[in-house]
């Protein structure tokens, strides 16, 4: 069994608003589960390996509920275009290549390397339409030893000629999928993935929802994300009260297991109340929301709500993998939305968004996201030493500099993710 103590200046969040922090402290796991915290290290615990990360601070893996692994490959390009143009003109014609496996394994095996190499130890990641482009990307994915959850994108209206599923095709090579991925690996699990309401007839998403149901399989898909995309919904659906209930129509928003919904932009007071009853996540996408132009999610809103959520990086329509990025953006753009759009809504401290990108995100997958005694193992072990400071800082102040000044990238000394060292 992999049974090790980690010591170092761990830190990681009790709730949305406290991050606890223990100085030079043992992280323990056994039996592949945290048994927790410690000061002093209990002497049934004195024989197991123990690694010394001196003055490094040790942090819970990050989670990042949505990414499309078929746009990592122009990641940084195309930033000029609102999302429905945008997803036309690039988003389409990318993930259309993704019908070759041989350029499926080159993209996917960049991608793969970057998470491994990132401090995400946990992704909800949409695929292409290609079932067969999708087994070969959770096959990558499960190599790096990340956990996941990988959609086969499913797409029957409004989508170019070369990127278009019919009804009876989509369905059955998603049945298809499913029945060859459930269970085939330790740490990557299939997710049913209608791309978006303007995207799947009424049909296709009854079926996917029967699958969901049948297989018990979560969801994921896009929710208010965009102005333009928004009242596109509303002339397509003229009978639905709010977005989100042309998926719950087809118990395909977390009536029968876990659901994710990236962006929550425009949600309404209605919807914002099915998903509070439903336990449907929301994933924040800051970067993507601003750069497509969607707008910025009331995220202090969604806190005290009591809401589901966490963090997505939304690679491409975000242009980094970096959760540490996101953030940061997430903190940025709460400033924003408490500025210009609505001042009784309270910035984002720097506790929220650590706690966005790690616990609560990690709830997703379980219990995940904290050093808490019984919970899954992930961890992240980062220093600060290529970020010079003349001054003595506090732990917390070390950890605000890591994640604003992107230690992710500079700093990554090791990761830890279900209790087994991955890089
Ligand atoms: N809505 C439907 N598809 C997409 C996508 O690929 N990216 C984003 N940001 N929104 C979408
Ligand atoms: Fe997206």
């Amino acid at each position: 069994m992999n049974d090790f103590v980690l010591r170092g200046n761990i830190c990681y969040s009790a709730d949305p608003d406290t991050i606890l922090i223990r100085e030079r402290a043992y992280a323990v796991c056994t039996d592949g589960v945290c048994r927790g915290v410690f000061d002093e290290l209990p002497d049934k615990y004195r024989d197991l390996p123990l690694t010394d990360y001196d003055d490094r601070l040790i942090i819970p893996g990050l989670c990042d509920l949505h990414l499309h692994a078929p746009q990592y490959a122009y990641r940084g390009l195309g930033m000029d275009m609102e999302l429905l143009d945008w997803l036309n003109t690039y988003a389409f014609p990318e993930e259309t290549k993704y019908a070759s496996v041989v350029y499926a394994e080159r993209a996917y095996s960049m991608l793969s390397e970057a998470l491994k190499a990132s401090a995400t130890t946990r992704a909800v990641v949409f695929a292409s339409i290609h079932p067969a482009s999708t087994a070969l990307l959770m096959e990558m994915l499960e190599r790096t030893g990340i956990v996941s959850y990988v959609g086969k994108v499913n797409m029957d209206r409004n989508s170019p000629d070369t990127y278009i599923e019919s009804t009876a095709q989509s369905a059955a090579d998603t049945k298809r999928w499913l029945e060859d991925t459930i269970g085939r690996f330790k740490n990557t699990y299939p997710i049913i993935t209608p791309r978006f309401v303007p995207s799947c007839t009424d049909e296709l998403m009854a079926k996917l929802g029967s699958f969901a149901a049948q297989y018990n399989v979560p969801v994921q898909s896009h929710l208010s994300e965009n102005l333009g995309e928004v009242e596109w919904v509303k002339e397509l659906c003229p009978d639905d009260p709010f977005y989100g209930a042309a998926y719950d129509r087809h118990g395909l928003f977390g009536s029968t297991g876990n659901c994710v919904m990236a962006h929550c932009v425009y949600s309404s007071d209605e919807e914002i109340a099915l998903m509070k009853e439903r336990g449907v996540f929301v994933a924040h996408c800051p970067a993507s929301n601003m750069n497509v132009g969607s707008g910025i999610a009331p995220i202090r809103r969604y806190l005290d709500a009591g809401l589901n959520i966490g963090l997505g990086s939304d690679v491409a329509g975000g242009h980094t993998e970096s959760l540490f990025t996101a953030m940061v953006e997430a903190i940025q753009n709460s400033k924003l939305y408490w500025r210009v759009i609505d001042n009784d809504k309270k910035p984002l401290s720097f506790e929220n968004g650590f706690y966005l990108a790690t616990r609560g995100g990690g709830k997703f997958f379980g219990k995940v996201g904290a050093f808490e005694k019984g919970w899954e193992f992930d961890a992240v072990v980062l220093s600060d030493h290529a970020l010079p400071h003349p001054q003595t800082l506090t732990i917390r102040e070390k950890l605000e500099r890591a994640v604003y000044l992107g230690a992710d990238v500079k700093g990554m000394t090791a990761k830890y993710c279900r209790s087994k060292r991955i890089l």
